[in-house]
């Protein structure tokens, strides 16, 4: 069957997520096959029960990102049952928030690992097949906090920086090959990532944004759906910021 003849397949890391969940609603909404990586089973069991309430049927898959075998078999296991990745959406993340004076290795270890790591890790196991049949759309999710500093994130920083470093190189490598690579840097959305920071500290930072709101998940969705899309081929190697003004540059 002809690319144009099937749904594109758009794999989502981290999907249980508030982003997640958008993205894999917009995807499959605009006539992706999306499916959703997950990580912990309970709350994928959850999850699922919640999407087909909502009349969303998503196939998950396990693997932890931060474990390159296992993405491995993750996508072996894809590719097996439904096909190649057209599209990869790296957005699985984490935080361990603290001033870096009192940060432990083990915080510093578990954010790299899981936010850059694991952005290696899917693309280094999609980036071939993507080549063969050349097409492919990568999007890696990074953060306004990679793009500048947030007292608490030298780990989270770090690492989200580094997913812009990624794309920028990887975008050069295979734009011949018609496969693009580009960064979205959300600032601060209405998840439960968010919501976790406390209270007092949450509404200094609403402050500082000029928009004068978090913002939704949807508003991040909607660019993925875009970037995954044929006609977004001549952008690679960029990175939007969707931050409500918080950071410009
Ligand atoms: N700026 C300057 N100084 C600060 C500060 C700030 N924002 N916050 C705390 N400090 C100071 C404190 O006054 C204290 O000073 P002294 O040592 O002189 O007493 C010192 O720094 C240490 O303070 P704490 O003991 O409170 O520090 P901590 O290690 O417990 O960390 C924190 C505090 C949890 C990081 C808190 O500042 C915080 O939650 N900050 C917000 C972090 C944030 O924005 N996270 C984003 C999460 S969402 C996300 O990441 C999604 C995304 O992409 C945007």
């Amino acid at each position: 069957m002809k690319k144009d003849e099937r749904k594109y397949v758009a794999l989502v890391t981290g999907a249980t997520g508030g982003l997640g969940t958008a993205m894999v609603k917009h995807l499959v909404d605009d006539g992706y096959l999306a499916i959703a990586n997950y990580h912990t089973r309970s709350k994928a069991e959850k999850w699922n029960e919640e999407m087909k309430a909502a009349g969303y049927d998503v196939p998950l898959y396990h693997a932890d990102v931060s474990d390159y075998d296992s993405v491995g078999a993750m996508i072996e296991k894809i590719q097996k049952e439904i096909g190649t990745v057209d599209i990869l959406v790296n957005n699985a993340g984490i935080t361990r928030d603290g001033a870096f004076k009192k940060m432990s290795f083990e915080n510093w270890d578990a954010v790299l690992k899981t936010n850059l790591y694991s952005a290696f890790n899917c693309c280094s196991h999609v980036i071939n097949p993507m080549i063969d049949q050349q097409y492919g759309r990568i999007i890696n999710i990074s953060s306004v906090n990679g793009q500048r500093a947030q007292f608490g994130q030298v780990n989270y920083a770090a690492a989200k920086a580094g997913m812009h470093g990624l794309t920028k190189t990887l975008a050069i490598e295979v734009a011949s090959k018609g496969v693009t690579v580009n960064t979205i840097s959300p600032g601060y959305i209405g998840t439960d990532m968010v919501m976790a920071v406390a209270e007092e500290v949450r509404a200094q930072i609403i402050k500082t944004i000029p928009v004068g709101r978090l913002g939704g998940t949807y508003e991040i969705a909607h660019l993925v759906s875009f970037l995954a899309s044929k006609d977004a081929g001549f952008i690679t190697g960029a990175n939007y910021a969707i931050n409500g003004g918080q950071h410009v540059y």
